[in-house]
């Protein structure tokens, strides 16, 4: 009788699929914050990545969370990602988490999902989209920088902005500083993010990720 209970209510839960490509990270932080409640309802039921050697897999494992690689290495991106839509269509998965997920998504991929997407990336978008962001931020030499949680879209780091954390920069960051003060955040921004979509307690006003009851400054 306990038993079938705890079926029913693992049925109930929210599917997460973390997509990753190397180190994994942010996944065992949202690991992390589903075991300990900070993303109420939701359970990662896969961890697939594009290599067959990223190390994040052993990780997930280490979870008892199911590992996919679907090795991208000499495939065709068509053929790949349905491979990987068929994969996340076959586990019912209701929310996609890109977490160093290392290839920009096609149309297609973001139209079958639409709206179930979301990747973190560290910077505070629009500032700084694409690869080295840590050190683009120190090249240009702002004075602060930080992580984004987004929804995707077909453009790359283009998509809603569902949550940022601000760093300050040091004079004597490095790109490996950097981006070791910006990870620190990223693991709680990407937790609240996703505890935020799941709820279903938002509104898109345009761009804007609006959280249900907040007053648009717009309306003021
Ligand atoms: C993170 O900095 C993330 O923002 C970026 O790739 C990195 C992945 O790190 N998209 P990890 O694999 O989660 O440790």
């Amino acid at each position: 009788m306990s038993h079938e209970r705890k079926n029913e209510l693992n049925h109930e839960r929210k599917k997460l699929a973390v997509l990753i490509s190397g180190r994994g990270s942010n996944m065992v932080a949202l690991a992390a914050a589903v075991a300990d409640g900070r993303v109420p309802g939701a359970e990662i039921a896969l961890v697939l990545s594009d290599r067959a050697d990223a190390p994040g897999r052993s990780l997930a494992s280490e979870r008892g969370i199911e590992t996919l690689a679907v090795e991208r290495l000499g495939r065709a991106r068509e053929e790949h990602e349905r491979e990987i839509v068929a994969a996340l269509t076959e586990r019912e998965i209701d929310l996609v988490c890109l977490a160093g997920f290392m290839r920009l998504l096609s149309p297609a991929f973001v139209g079958a999902l639409s709206g179930r997407i979301l990747n973190i990336h560290p910077s505070l978008l629009p500032a700084f989209p694409g690869l080295d962001a840590q050190r683009q931020a120190i090249e240009h030499g702002v004075k602060f920088s930080g992580c984004t949680v987004h929804f995707v879209d077909e453009t790359l780091d283009g998509g809603a902005i569902i949550a940022q954390r601000v760093v300050a920069l040091k004079d004597d960051d490095t790109p490996a500083t950097l981006a070791a003060r910006i990870l620190t955040q990223e693991h709680e921004a990407y937790a609240e993010a996703v505890a935020l979509v799941l709820s279903g307690d938002y509104e898109l006003a345009g761009r804007r990720v609006v959280r249900r009851g907040a007053a648009l400054r717009s309306d003021v």
